[in-house]
């Protein structure tokens, strides 16, 4: 068996903070990055769009409503989509004060703002990319922007970073213009078509409540593009009980809003 699958539950998956450590702190914001360095955990998973003048930025919804007061800055603009917004005038929102006055005057990040902020606490980035159908071409965008940041060197693309979508276009995209980057498919394939996915992804990252036991070894006994075999991340895991349970499943990682909470849902460590 490969060592994932030989877990049994007791040792702790990698744990990955969703969204930065998004029960504490602001979604998607370089406070929420800080939280999870200072909750001492080692993954961050974030959500990367464009703007309209071709920015790549941080944020998880196709619009930019809930998460900051574009309402307010800019009445007329309804409605209020990331793709119809420059880079400047997203740079003027607040995206903290909706999660509590603390943040007031968090901004939105730029994608190279968010990666500065893992890598000065030298944590690891889970990259989604979100909506590409939205953004044609936002792949190689995003791997030149990674590249341009050093993370396409051999060390970062051993053990620091994983692009993950949604999409399987995007995620074969992904592959094939850099088959040296880790890639995950967020989803839960049926066991009959896991093999045509381990041709291009090295992970698939299904909800917690759609998988099984059964299902997580189906995906342990095969080999990814890498050599080692497929990984489990599954989402969005934030009590101790079901991060108990998923762990039983034999994921390889679980991640969730409140990572301390999962950290010691697995005390043996
Ligand atoms: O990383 C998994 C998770 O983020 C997928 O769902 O909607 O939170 O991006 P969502
Ligand atoms: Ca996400």
């Amino acid at each position: 068996l490969p060592a994932s699958a030989a877990r049994a539950g007791a040792e702790r998956p990698t744990i990955i903070a969703h969204r930065g450590a998004s029960a504490y702190a602001p979604e998607n914001t370089l406070a929420a990055v800080d939280e999870a360095a200072e909750l001492g955990i080692s993954w961050v998973e974030n959500d990367v769009q464009r703007t309209k003048d071709g920015e790549l930025v941080v944020l998880h919804d196709d619009n930019l409503k809930r998460t900051t007061d574009v309402e307010e800055v800019f009445p007329g603009r309804a409605p209020w989509k990331v793709k119809d917004f420059t880079a400047a005038e997203i740079a003027h929102l607040d995206a903290g004060s909706w999660f509590g006055p603390a943040y007031a005057g968090e901004r939105v990040p730029t994608l190279e703002q968010f990666m500065d902020r893992v890598e000065l606490h030298h944590q690891k980035l889970l990259l989604e990319i979100k909506n590409p159908d939205l953004y044609p071409g936002i792949e190689q965008q995003t791997l030149k922007v990674l590249g341009n940041e050093g993370w396409l060197d051999p060390d970062h693309l051993a053990s620091r970073l994983i692009v993950q979508s949604f999409s399987v276009d995007s995620v074969r995209s992904v592959h094939e213009l850099k088959p040296a980057v880790k890639t995950g498919f967020l989803g839960t394939p049926p066991v009959a078509d896991l093999s045509w996915y381990a041709n291009f992804t090295d992970q698939i990252n299904p909800s917690h409540s759609s998988i099984s036991t059964d299902y997580v070894a189906s995906v342990h006994e095969l080999e990814g593009p890498h050599g080692g075999p497929l990984e489990v991340f599954t989402w969005t895991v934030n009590d101790a009980d079901t991060a108990r349970l998923v762990g039983r499943y034999g994921v390889d990682g679980i991640i969730t809003n409140n990572p301390d909470v999962v950290r010691d849902a697995f005390p043996e460590g």
